[in-house]
């Protein structure tokens, strides 16, 4: 067995926070190799780069996700006994709840729902100087997201329901006080939850079939027991909070349409029936590609087996790098460049592109909201582009690639907005016939 390069700090917990997304590729490229070890919080564990390491990392014969997600991640993140920490039969049944929910005509309805918030949002928005997009969008999808999953909240709560959503989000690369409002938000929203869940099992609220409420609270564990209600409550946050954390990635989107503006006049020329399969399908995917989200995926080795010649032991961490694997110039040509175009002769590797994980969504932990993901970020192009024109006032935003997760810093100020008559249009019909089509062949 060969001897792998090796982080030469004793411990580099506080490298990678202090480095953020670029530390495991950083060292990546310093030590020219796609896997190195590190000592995190004392313990040994190993930082794996690129395509073929998220082709292993998903290889759930050698690695499992028990015991892989820090407590910290639990607390404020994910929540206990959650789906990102099952393995095996356990997980595939909890994941088939998620991905019987991503059917077209429930996907159509979420999008519909979201129309109707962001019509509202411009029209208030007009109304003031200046707004914050990435504000706005996260009350607007808390809104629309917990309409669309038979969730009801009162208008008085939307602000608060919004920020612990975000809160949660925002604590995954936080220590000291961004992880203690993490870990209170979620204790806030699961209770809050498993009221929602308890009155929906009692009959004291209707949940309508098919509506993430419905299936949460009615979910089973594989023994055929129905789940406690609070589990229940952590998988309905499962669907809730990432919707609305899609506001990291519009704000991304509007920098993006901002800092180019012929992709802008490309997707503004587009009609809406075809921008879920033409350019703005591939703005969209440039965006997940480009912009920094998940910075690293971790699981433990299952069983020993060897590879790239180094022998993974039983219970080693391994961490998946996405952002460096997203900005490898062997993966991506030119990969410092917002292109959208290249995503048009791309292969489809599902092992390549890993901003919401990779392989098959069924059998193991990839995003099981991917089509949410593109579908929002789709609709938030069309009302950019066509639905509003706007300034942009000057403010700072560069984003800290130390920070995670991180975003434009002044979370995209727009000011002057006035709406154009297409607000009352059409909108892009969603679910795009190229998710259509996946569903179809899956
Ligand atoms: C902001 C956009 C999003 C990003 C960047 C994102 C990213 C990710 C990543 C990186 C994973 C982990 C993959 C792994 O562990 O192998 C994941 C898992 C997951 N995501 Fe997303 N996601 C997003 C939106 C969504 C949405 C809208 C939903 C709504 C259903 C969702 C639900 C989930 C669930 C349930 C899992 C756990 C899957 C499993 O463990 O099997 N995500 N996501």
């Amino acid at each position: 067995m060969s001897s792998i390069p090796r982080d030469p700090a004793l411990d580099s917990t506080l490298a990678l926070f202090r480095e953020g997304y670029e530390f495991i590729w950083n060292r990546c490229k310093r030590f020219q190799s796609e896997l190195f070890q590190a000592r995190f919080m004392g313990k040994p564990a190993l930082c794996i780069h690129g395509r073929d390491a998220a082709q292993l990392f998903y290889d759930d014969s050698k690695l499992q996700r028990g015991g892989a997600v820090p407590r910290r991640i639990v607390t404020s993140l994910f929540g206990k006994h959650g789906i990102q920490t099952l393995d095996g039969s356990a997980h595939r049944h909890r994941k088939a709840a998620f991905l019987a929910l991503m059917n077209a005509t429930n996907l159509q309805r979420l999008m519909d729902e979201t129309a109707q918030h962001w019509r509202r949002s411009i029209m208030e928005w007009e109304q003031s100087e200046t707004v914050v997009l990435f504000d706005e969008t996260q009350r607007l999808l808390t809104r629309a997201a917990c309409a669309w999953a038979g969730v009801p909240l009162d208008a008085r709560e939307v602000s608060r329901r919004a920020r612990d959503f975000c809160q949660m989000v925002d604590a995954f690369g936080g220590a000291g006080p961004r992880l203690w409002k993490g870990k209170l938000a979620r204790a806030r929203a699961e209770r809050w939850m498993e009221g929602v869940v308890q009155e929906a099992r009692s009959s004291g609220l209707r949940a309508e079939p098919g509506t993430a409420l419905q299936v949460m609270a009615a979910l089973r564990a594989e023994s055929g027991e129905l789940l406690p209600a609070r589990v229940a409550a952590v998988e309905l946050l499962n669907v809730i909070r990432p919707t609305v954390a899609i506001s990291w990635y519009i704000s991304f989107a509007a920098l993006a349409l901002h800092q180019h503006p012929d992709s802008r006049l490309e997707l503004a020329a587009e009609t809406p029936g075809e921008a879920a399969e033409g350019y703005a399908h591939l703005f969209v995917q440039e965006v997940r590609r480009f912009y920094p989200f998940a910075p690293f995926l971790g699981a433990r080795v299952r069983a020993p087996f060897a590879w790239r010649g180094h022998h993974f032991e039983p219970g080693t961490l391994v961490l998946l790098d996405v952002y460096g694997t997203h900005h490898d110039p062997q993966i991506w040509a030119a990969p410092e460049e917002f292109r959208p175009e290249r995503f048009a002769g791309w292969n489809g590797d599902s092992f390549g592109f890993i901003a919401q994980g990779g392989g098959d969504p069924a059998r193991g932990h990839r995003c099981a909201g991917e089509w949410i993901t593109m579908h929002q970020l789709t609709l938030a192009l069309h009302f950019l582009t066509r639905c509003v024109q706007y300034d942009v006032p000057p403010q700072d935003l560069r984003f800290d690639l130390a920070r995670m997760p991180t975003r434009p810093r002044s979370g995209f100020v727009m000011s002057g907005l006035r709406s154009t008559p297409a607000l009352l249009g059409p909108t892009p019909r969603l679910p795009s016939a190229f998710a259509a089509r996946q569903t179809a062949a899956e």
